[in-house]
């Protein structure tokens, strides 16, 4: 039905809504079809194939509205009243790559304005973060050599390791979280020991829970399995409690998906599986149930933090959980999706800072208390200068 049938059918429209909308009047619209150049339109008023003159209006003429959303927005301070949902600093998590072998920064091609970076670089990274007041960094480390079973991720001077010393001497109010997995540190790519050509889940517990060990010892407050082997939660906190650390936390990669999203991190991480892919480990896209009970077991193995990865193809399962479970909960806003908009705003085909606030904030609408996002350093300066 075209706009003017509809129009002259509900006689949704009167002459007064005409005068107090402005519509009707010839008014300057920004037409973004025309390059953002304004151009004038023109609705005639008296057209009474659009509108009914209140002259016309019959006692069964539909009733004006009485109840009118369009109050609650009509202007800048009342819609500040009643805003649902508010970004805040507090709510960011920022990923940081460090790598052994770089000295300086390392460009990410498809990331711009993120690099690979040496402990020093990454020390001066961590203090423009705190001074911006993000409260945490995810550190993934790029180890000097790979070898089969990963063992740069649990070394004692790992280039993680070595990276949280220094941050946590810069910077000690910064909460670190350390990525527990192998894929960065194995020459085959994937997050477990391989035997006869599968990923060994109960062999590779026992690496990440050294992993896990070695973070913690190393200063990380908190640890976050990506791996999804099968009670890799319990087994780290078995260990971490061990070795005396009952203090630190598991963030876990609960509902972690096989995800084409992770493309640019694994340029940024080397590690793209050799052979295969982690489809035997990592979530089928299309499981939102079984992701829930991911989700439950983590939490009953003793997580502290769940999350749901990548955010958002998935913002359902943020939504369910939020329902779901009382713990704190987490969304990887990952590596695919940063790229995405980084690529359009390049090319000028969308506002930067106008969508990372609707991605970020519809996160959090979803129901997200934390978000991991390589945006966190540019959203946390919008928020400050009141962008946001
Ligand atoms: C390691 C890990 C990955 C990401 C976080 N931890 C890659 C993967 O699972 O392949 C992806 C993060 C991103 O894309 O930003 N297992």
């Amino acid at each position: 039905m075209s706009s003017a049938r509809f129009a002259r059918e509900s006689g949704v429209r009167s002459a007064r809504f005409a005068q107090e909308s402005g519509v009707g009047s010839q008014e300057s619209v920004r037409n973004p079809g025309n390059n953002g150049r304004p151009t004038t339109s023109r609705i005639p008023t008296s057209d009474s194939r659009l509108l009914t003159p209140d002259s016309q209006r019959t006692p069964d003429s539909q009733p004006l509205p009485t109840i009118r959303l369009r109050r609650l927005r009509g202007n800048a301070t009342l819609r500040r009243m009643v805003r649902e949902t508010r970004l805040s600093v507090d709510d960011f998590i920022l990923p940081l790559f460090v790598d052994h072998n770089v000295s300086g920064a390392e460009p990410i091609p498809s990331m711009p304005g993120v690099s690979r970076l040496s402990v020093e670089l990454a020390v001066e990274e961590a203090q423009a973060a705190a001074e911006l007041g993000i409260p945490a960094l995810l550190l993934f480390g790029l180890p000097e050599s790979k070898d089969a079973l990963g063992s740069g991720a649990y070394a004692p001077d790992g280039i993680v390791q070595r990276a949280a010393r220094a941050i946590k001497t810069a910077c000690p109010e910064l909460v670190l979280v350390g990525d527990v997995c192998l894929c960065e540190y194995t020459s085959h790519g994937h997050c477990g020991v391989i035997q006869d050509g599968r990923v060994d889940n109960d062999r590779t517990l026992e690496l990440l829970a050294a992993t896990a060990v070695s973070q913690a010892e190393a200063g990380f407050d908190v640890v976050a399995p990506s791996d999804m082997m099968d009670g890799r939660v319990a087994a780290i906190r078995a260990a971490l409690d061990a070795a005396g650390f009952q203090d630190r936390l598991i963030m876990a990669y609960s509902a972690k998906f096989a995800s084409g999203f992770y493309g640019p991190f694994r340029e940024a991480a080397d590690s793209t599986p050799q052979f295969g892919d982690r489809r035997t480990y990592q979530m089928d896209p299309p499981n939102a149930r079984e992701a829930m009970r991911e989700i439950e077991l983590d939490i009953r193995e003793g997580a502290d933090m769940v999350m749901v990865k990548p955010a958002l193809a998935y913002l359902d399962l943020v939504a369910r959980a939020r329902v779901r479970f009382e713990l704190p909960l987490v969304a990887y806003n990952v590596s695919g999706e940063f790229a995405m908009v980084k690529a359009a705003a390049a090319s000028g085909w969308i506002d930067e800072q106008r969508i990372v606030y609707e991605i970020l904030t519809g996160i959090k609408r979803a129901g997200a208390d934390l978000i991991i996002t390589y945006h966190a350093k540019d959203a946390a300066r919008w928020l400050r200068e009141g962008a946001f």
